[in-house]
């Protein structure tokens, strides 16, 4: 596939995984991408999982011959699992990567590093394609220290790593965002579970590349992206400072036998009855804990509800507040909703694991429930929904 007149896609398409970095369902399957630009001298980009290594050099062979330069943007295994096979392939090419990622190779490739034919760069540095000249950029923590990305001005394309990537196999999403119409969902999935500890060096590297002329970005998962960048680069803006993206409520909930989970539907109810913009709810239980989570990055409240459990919360609450205080999580209305038989305290304990959180406002009529819903605990639930709606009013 044509990217432009000389940049070709031969990334593949991995159906197979269950688990992708074991550990995010991927019901899309999942996309290694990796490109040709053709040149007075060719260049690679990116190697694929060691899995899809010979259909991948097949068609690097069919688009490029024998390549001058292998560039090397990121050391993670999706993309570098097939660089040992692709140098033995083609003894000519010159691996061009950083300084961090080869020393990388030499612990992922038992000491192999390529001395012998190998070109490190970093900040500023460029390579003359002759016609086509990359500059590279250095995006430590994005979300790995080794990262670079690169910018071919010719083409005004930004090659951006792991940045910019989406969950979903090309053949099932589409390989430009002009026929995938769901980006931001899984994207969001993808940035929030894998890159979103890292919003600081995202925001450097957005700096970067504001000042680049950038007409496509071919990130290493996902469609390429050839249209509405403006509205890419403002949702990774928005996600790597930490702002919430949409007006709503997000109801997170665990329950064991049923009665907070009556109180987060009557909750749910009434916010949308009082004209709350969106109410999502989520079992943490039964969903996927990084749809979960993505969902608690992109609105401006969420309301935790839990269970007392040996005298702490249910386990699967535990998993998802450490999810979102790991990943910095900040700048968000929170409430809290407790079940308890004999002496509830998961408010208190919940409430305290964000104590380390940045700018975080408590609504004040939380719910107390002890055992199942009572008239009492009904009003504090009423109490709970005028006081989140007002805010939207
Ligand atoms: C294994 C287990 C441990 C529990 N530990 C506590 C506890 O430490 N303190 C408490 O007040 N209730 C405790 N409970 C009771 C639950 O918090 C209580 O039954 C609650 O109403 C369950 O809400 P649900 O109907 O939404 O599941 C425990 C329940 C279970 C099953």
């Amino acid at each position: 596939m044509k990217i432009t007149n000389d940049i070709l896609y031969v990334g593949v398409n991995d159906h197979d995984v269950d688990l992708f970095e074991g550990h995010y369902i991927v019901p899309e399957g999942m996309a290694y991408n990796s490109y040709v630009i053709k040149s007075g001298k060719t260049a690679v980009m990116d190697s694929v999982d060691e899995h899809f290594a010979d259909e991948w050099i097949g068609k690097v062979k069919e688009a490029a011959g024998s390549p001058d330069y292998f560039i090397v943007q990121h050391m993670e295994p999706d993309h570098s699992g097939s660089v040992k096979k692709f140098m033995d392939a083609f003894p000519e090419t010159t691996i061009v990567s950083s300084q961090k990622a080869f020393n990388m190779m030499a612990n992922f490739f038992e000491g192999e590093d390529f001395a012998d034919r190998r070109l490190a760069v970093t900040e500023g540095d460029t390579l003359d394609l002759e016609g086509h000249t990359l500059a590279f950029v250095t995006a430590p923590m994005v979300h790995w220290p080794e990262v670079i990305m690169t910018y071919d001005a010719t083409d005004k394309v930004l090659f951006s790593a792991d940045a910019f990537g989406r969950f979903g196999a090309l053949d099932t999403i589409g390989y430009t965002n002009e026929e995938d119409d769901d980006w931001a969902c899984e994207a969001r999935r993808y940035y929030f579970g894998i890159v979103g500890k890292y919003g600081p060096q995202t925001q450097a590297v957005l700096k970067k590349a504001a000042g680049l002329d950038i007409e496509k970005i071919c990130a290493l998962h996902g469609p390429i992206l050839v249209k509405d960048l403006g509205y890419h680069l403002g949702l990774y803006d928005t996600w790597s400072k930490y702002e919430p993206e949409s007006k709503g409520v997000l109801i997170a909930y665990t329950s064991v036998y049923g009665h907070t989970k009556k109180a987060v539907e009557m909750l749910a109810e009434l916010l949308e009855a009082k004209g709350v913009p969106t109410v999502e709810v989520t079992d943490l239980a039964r969903s996927d804990m990084a749809e979960a989570v993505e969902d608690a990055f992109r609105y401006d409240t969420v309301v935790f509800a839990t269970t007392t459990f040996n005298n702490s919360i249910f386990p699967f609450m535990r998993e998802f507040i450490e999810s979102l205080t790991e990943r910095s999580y900040q700048n968000r209305r929170l409430a809290f909703i407790e079940n308890g038989s004999w002496a509830p305290q998961a408010a208190k304990i919940m409430k305290g694991m964000f104590e380390g959180s940045k700018n975080m406002t408590y609504c004040d009529d939380n719910v107390k429930i002890l055992s199942a819903l009572n008239d009492q605990s009904r009003a504090q639930v009423e109490a709970l929904a005028e006081e989140i709606a007002a805010a939207y009013k």
